[in-house]
């Protein structure tokens, strides 16, 4: 079974579970819950992507590493500057390629979601032009490309290295229910 379908369904209650938390999974969603939803990203986004350009390795397996961070398309949605970031502790582990995929596979698959409150987003008229969905609009027509992209990265994995890359795309959603968890508490 390709590693991408293993994730999915091993991540699927974690996902439901964050996804139930998350204001923008209503039908109906304001300007201000979208401003909210683009800063608590944007605090899990820049610390762990700089932790991923780190890698030395991890662009072998995925040379177009750097397009794929977002913290700087949520940072220009968000039209401010100072913003919170999740403390190191709340990151999960990406210290090696493999971990480092599994934290890209939970990163990436969010564009899912993305597409569905874009789409809900244009149809309320909260965002009626292109201004302030950068992230949400990832990358157009590319989008199944790169996805594929990733998906044979995960594929091209060793056996004995995809254990670490099912155990870091669970703690990625973990991390980022305790990052909304304290977030919401502010
Ligand atoms: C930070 C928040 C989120 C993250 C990290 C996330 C991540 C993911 C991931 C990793 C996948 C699986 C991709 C795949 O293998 O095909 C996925 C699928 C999906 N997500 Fe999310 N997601 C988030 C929020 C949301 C929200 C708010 C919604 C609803 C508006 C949503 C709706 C979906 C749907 C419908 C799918 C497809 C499920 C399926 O394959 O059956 N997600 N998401």
């Amino acid at each position: 079974m390709p590693l991408r379908n293993e994730l999915r369904a091993g991540t699927r209650e974690l996902h439901d579970d964050l996804e139930r938390r998350l204001p923008v999974s209503r039908d109906a969603v304001d300007l201000d819950v979208y401003r909210d939803h683009l800063a608590f990203l944007f605090g899990f986004h820049a610390p762990l992507e700089r932790r991923l350009a780190k890698l030395p390795n991890l662009t072998h397996q995925l040379p177009d590493l750097e397009r794929r961070f977002k913290a700087d398309a949520l940072r220009a949605d968000l039209g401010r500057i100072e913003l919170p970031e999740a403390g190191n502790g709340d990151l999960p582990d990406c210290r090696s390629c493999a971990r480092a995929l599994g934290v890209l596979y939970v990163l990436e698959g969010a564009g899912r979601g993305a597409k569905i409150l874009l789409g809900r987003l244009r149809r309320d008229g909260v965002l009626p032009g292109p201004v302030g969905s950068s992230y949400l609009e990832g990358y157009g027509a590319d989008a199944g490309a790169m996805w594929q992209t990733l998906c044979d990265a995960l594929d091209d994995l060793p056996e004995a290295q995809r254990d670490a890359a099912r155990h870091a795309a669970e703690d990625t959603f973990s991390a980022l229910i305790r990052w909304w968890e304290s977030w919401t508490r502010r």
